[in-house]
């Protein structure tokens, strides 16, 4: 084992292969339809084939790729460059923008999934806008502590590279809900609402090469707490999604320019289970540094998550209790941010 603490070593059962399997692999789905000139209404009968398409996806795997998905290629590629710099940086420099119980946002190296330590680095950050939180919040409270970005001094661009991005893939993730909202035979604006004041966040994660990848993870086995995430990831590759049909590890190949979504438990719940949020886990190697900006599409912390009225009647009851996001949020967080399966609240 070398060098490495014990605390990278995952069980056994939970060890990388290293004989990627070369599969099927989940749906890869052309978005370009919806940014033609004359781009038509997400509910007319062109884009029926389409939101087909999606809500196979999402029954089958929860996971897809969308490529022709009219983020600007040039935002993503400049926020890798300004991502990799600032990973690049010293230690004790990134410290000064560390994350901790005062400050839940910024960065952090610590990251424990189901007890086993995360091999990778991360810088977070939120799109929330403080200015929409109640005018009776204090300062030092939790929901105004959650909206406070920390902007490192460099690399300079980092903060304005993170701000022209989050507005790109924001425009993405109302299109994709759109799409997600028809194909559960929903209209299209169905759950936008619940986004009016969102608690969305984007993540840089770098993973250094791993002197032990098959003893370790970058990210261990999990599953989503929010809505949908939009995943970038560069072309070394090491997403890894558990196939509903057998439970196989697939490895994502990277497509370029494409983005990965997956569902995560508010759809879930949202959906009375039609459709699944499914687990993942990502790969490390010992070559290459890899980077990957998940963007968490989360809604209001106000929001009650609970089965949506019209996915739900007589015959096929809600299979959740309500829950409230913003509570559920900050206690996963504050609990060493280990993550409470949806199952624990299922009925
Ligand atoms: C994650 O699921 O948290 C990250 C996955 C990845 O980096 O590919
Ligand atoms: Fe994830």
């Amino acid at each position: 084992m070398g060098e490495v603490d014990a605390a990278f070593i995952q069980a056994t059962e939970h060890r990388p292969k290293l004989a990627v399997v070369e599969a099927d692999g989940i749906p890869l789905i052309d978005l370009s339809i919806l940014n033609s000139p004359d781009s038509p209404e997400p509910n007319t009968t062109v884009v029926r084939p389409l939101i087909t398409e999606i809500g196979e996806a999402c029954k089958n795997w929860g996971f897809f790729q969308v490529i022709n998905h009219g983020v600007p290629f040039k935002r993503r590629k400049s926020l890798e460059i300004a991502a990799r710099k600032f990973f690049a940086l010293w230690k004790e420099e990134k410290e000064k923008v560390r994350r901790d119980e005062v400050n839940p946002l910024g960065y952090y190296d610590t990251e424990h999934t189901k007890n086993v330590r995360d091999w990778k680095e991360v810088f977070d950050f939120t799109i929330q806008n403080p200015t929409l939180l109640p005018a009776s919040l204090e300062p030092d409270d939790k929901e105004v502590r959650e909206c406070i970005n920390q902007w490192p001094e460099n690399p300079p661009e980092l903060r304005e590279e993170c701000e022209h991005y989050a507005e790109e893939v924001q425009k993405l993730a109302y299109k994709l809900l759109e799409l997600i909202s028809l194909s559960l035979d929903l209209p299209a604006n169905r759950l936008s609402g619940f986004f009016k004041d969102q608690t969305s966040f984007i993540r840089l994660n770098h993973y250094p090469p791993c002197p032990v990848p098959h003893l370790a993870l970058g990210v261990g086995r999990h599953k989503d707490a929010g809505a949908l995430t939009i995943l970038a990831q560069d072309d070394v590759g090491g997403l890894e999604v558990k196939r509903k049909t057998d439970g196989e590890w697939i490895r994502v190949k990277p497509t370029h320019d494409a983005y990965i979504i997956n569902v995560g438990d508010i759809i879930q719940v949202w959906s009375n289970d039609r459709y699944e949020s499914v687990e993942h886990r990502a790969a490390v190697n010992c070559k290459k540094d890899r980077i990957s900006i998940p963007f968490f599409f989360n809604p209001a912390h106000y929001t009650n998550v609970k089965p949506l009225e019209e996915l739900t009647d007589d015959q096929n009851l809600a299979k959740y209790k309500p829950y409230n996001w913003g509570k559920f949020f900050a206690t996963r967080k504050r609990s060493n941010f280990q993550k409470l399966n949806v199952e624990n609240i299922q009925i």
